[in-house]
């Protein structure tokens, strides 16, 4: 058999490896995460995640226009909320003119066509940094449901295409989809973060929002009440499939590279489009390398999405959407 079976013979030349390669990346596989802040003509780097902004609305109009122009289409928003408008309600959350439905306003007249998706969670407005309601230690599951149904209707009146709860409340989904349907916004998607895991790599990402858990007497330091244990696989899969049984349109692994086991899994198991979030501590962690001079960027970069394309996602939220644009030429 040995000299009758060359592998090598379909690597020998960069034609023939386009030619038989399995996994290729396009601008259509990317969801851009934006960061918003309140003010005008701000364009402030987020010092842990290098070449990153916060932007306030005005420059959001202008990076969206960019982003389509580059072939990017699809967008998911954050808001950096003001302390003083933090609680332990989400108060601010529900604002129907809060700095979230006016940044989808304004992605909208920007850009008609761009799809917008936007985080649905109480971390940036809530008072002790955690995704629901927290009583006597605990954050509470129930009425965080509530209040992130209604914070949906809100984000869809305000002309949000889907929403993303990153919350982990159990019942959720099913508790946004009734309201959503209440309301008649029958149209309005809902990209669920499944199985989302209790991770270090979402640091950067708190520090550009300042959402980060406070260190207060009794109040959980951590998430790990409601993000899964990394140690945990078929949790993921029981996760993902309730969600779709509650009516999640997407389903979301995060995050990305540590957790392409589970990616792969899942998407041998559902029939749904499968997102990965490649987060913020992946993005942080590529660019300090590539700084020092120890990594180089792009090949990185590359290795990395393509890693995760492979595993089987169909959608990836990534910083790096931009950069890898910039690679098309
Ligand atoms: C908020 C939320 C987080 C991320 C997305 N939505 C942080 C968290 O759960 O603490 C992380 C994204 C990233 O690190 O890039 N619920």
């Amino acid at each position: 058999m040995y000299p009758l079976i060359r592998n090598r013979r379909l690597r020998a030349s960069e034609s023939i490896r386009r030619l038989v390669r399995e996994t290729t990346l396009t601008p259509d596989d990317f969801l851009v995460p934006l960061f918003v802040t309140e003010g005008k003509g701000i364009k402030e780097e987020i010092p842990s995640m290098p070449n990153y902004f916060r932007l306030s609305l005005d420059n959001l109009e202008k990076e969206v226009k960019e982003l389509w122009k580059m072939g990017l289409c699809s967008v998911l928003l954050f808001v950096k909320v003001e302390d003083k408008l933090k609680d332990n309600k989400g108060t601010e959350a529900l604002n129907p003119n809060g700095l979230m439905q006016r940044a989808i306003k304004t992605v909208k007249n920007a850009c008609p066509q761009m799809l917008v998706m936007t985080d649905v969670a109480l971390d940036p407005f809530s008072s002790y940094g955690h995704d629901g309601i927290v009583a006597e230690g605990m954050i509470l599951n129930d009425v965080s449901a509530e209040v992130l149904a209604e914070m949906s209707v809100s984000h869809a009146k305000a002309g949000a295409d889907f929403v993303a709860p990153s919350d982990m409340m159990d019942g959720r989904i099913l508790t946004i989809r009734e309201a959503l349907e209440d309301e008649g916004f029958t149209n309005t998607g809902i990209m669920a973060y499944s199985a989302k895991y209790a991770s270090a790599f979402y640091g950067p990402f708190r520090d550009a929002l300042d959402s980060a858990p406070v260190d207060i007497a009794n109040v959980p330091k951590d998430k790990n009440t409601y993000q899964m244990d990394y140690a945990n696989r078929y949790e993921a899969i029981r996760e993902t499939q309730l969600d779709i049984d509650e009516g999640a349109d997407i389903v979301m692994v995060k995050p990305g590279l540590c957790y392409l086991d589970i990616v792969r899994e899942i998407r041998n198991d559902v029939d749904v489009p499968v997102a990965v979030y490649q987060v913020s501590g992946e993005y942080a962690m590529v660019k300090a390398a590539a700084e020092k001079g120890w990594l180089d960027h792009d090949a990185v970069m590359l290795e990395q999405l393509t890693a995760i394309k492979r595993a089987g996602a169909n959608i990836i939220a990534s910083y790096f959407a931009k950069d890898f644009i910039r690679t098309l030429g």
